[in-house]
C-alpha cells in the first residue's frame, strides 16, 4: 500500500471559499496561501468522463442546467462555473480530472480526490477515477489519495489499483469503524469535525490509521483537533487555519 503526505491543512474543494468551489482557480489559490494539500468532488459526465463538481445537478455551481450524469462532455466544458462565486471568477470553467491533476502536479499540491458518484453510478464512479488515477500517476512517486462515502466506490476503486490508498468518509465515526476500514483496505478515516471526540481519535490513530476532518474553519478548534492526534484539517478557509 503506499501512504499519501496528509498535509497538515487541505485546502477544501480545491480552493475553499476564497474560489469558486472546484475549479483551477482555486488550486492556485490554496497553492498561493502555502497549502500543501487540496480535497476536491468528482462525478462522471455522460460520456463516463471524471469531472470536478459536486452537486449532482449544475445549477448552483454553474450556468448549466440539470443532471451531471446526464450532461455532455462538450456541454460540460462551455459552461461558466465561476461567475456565481464572484464576478472575478467570470470564464473559470468546470476541470477535466485530467486537468485537476496536472495543474496538481505543477503547482506541488497533495491531491485528494473525493469520488463523489451520482447515485446508481457508485461503483462505476470508483472504477473510472481509480483507473484515470492509476493511469496518470504511473511510474511517478507521489499518488493522490481517494475518499468517499460511498463503500461501493471505494471497492471498486481498489479492484482498479490494489496499491491505491484509499480513506473511508463518514459523517459521524460508525461503532464498527474498524472492521469497515479492515474490510475496504483503507489507510484513512475522514469525519466531519463537528460530531468527533477525542476518544474515537485516539483510537483511530492508536489502530494506525491516518485521520483527517473536514470542513474546519477555526483555528483554535483545528489546534483542539491537532492535538487529539488529526493529522490533517480539511478547511474552507485555509487562510485562517494555516495563520
Ligand atoms: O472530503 C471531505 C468533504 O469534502 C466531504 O463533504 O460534501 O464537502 O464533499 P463535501
Ligand atoms: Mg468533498
Amino acid at each position: 500500500m503506499k501512504i499519501w503526505p496528509y498535509p497538515r491543512v487541505i485546502a477544501h474543494r480545491c480552493g475553499g471559499a476564497l474560489a469558486p468551489e472546484n475549479t483551477l482557480a482555486g488550486l492556485t489559490i490554496a497553492a498561493q496561501l502555502g497549502c500543501r494539500g487540496v480535497e476536491f468532488d468528482v462525478m462522471l459526465s455522460a460520456e463516463g468522463s471524471p469531472w470536478l463538481i459536486h452537486d449532482e445537478t449544475l445549477e448552483r455551481t454553474s450556468n448549466g442546467t440539470g443532471r451531471v450524469c446526464d450532461s455532455p462532455d462538450a456541454t460540460l466544458a462551455a459552461l461558466d462555473a465561476g461567475a456565481w462565486h464572484h464576478p472575478a471568477f467570470a470564464g473559470e470553467r468546470l476541470p477535466t480530472l485530467l486537468q485537476a491533476l496536472a495543474t496538481c502536479q505543477a503547482l506541488g499540491l497533495a491531491a485528494n480526490i473525493e469520488i463523489k458518484p451520482a447515485a446508481a453510478f457508485e461503483a462505476e464512479t470508483g472504477r473510472v477515477v481509480s483507473r484515470f488515477v492509476r493511469d496518470f500517476y504511473v511510474d511517478m512517486p507521489e499518488y493522490p489519495l481517494l475518499s468517499s462515502f460511498s463503500e461501493d466506490a471505494l471497492r471498486a476503486a481498489r479492484l482498479e489499483a490494489p496499491l491505491q490508498p484509499l480513506a473511508l468518509l463518514v459523517d459521524e465515526i460508525p461503532p464498527d469503524w474498524q472492521d469497515r476500514c479492515a474490510q475496504l483496505g483503507v489507510i484513512a478515516v475522514h469525519t466531519n469535525s463537528t460530531f468527533l471526540s477525542a476518544e474515537d481519535a485516539r483510537a483511530i490513530k492508536a489502530a494506525g490509521y491516518a485521520l483527517a476532518v473536514y470542513t474546519e474553519d477555526d483555528p483554535l478548534r483545528a489546534a483542539e483537533l491537532f492535538g487529539w492526534g488529526v493529522d490533517s484539517v480539511i478547511t474552507d478557509r485555509p487562510d485562517r487555519v494555516r495563520a
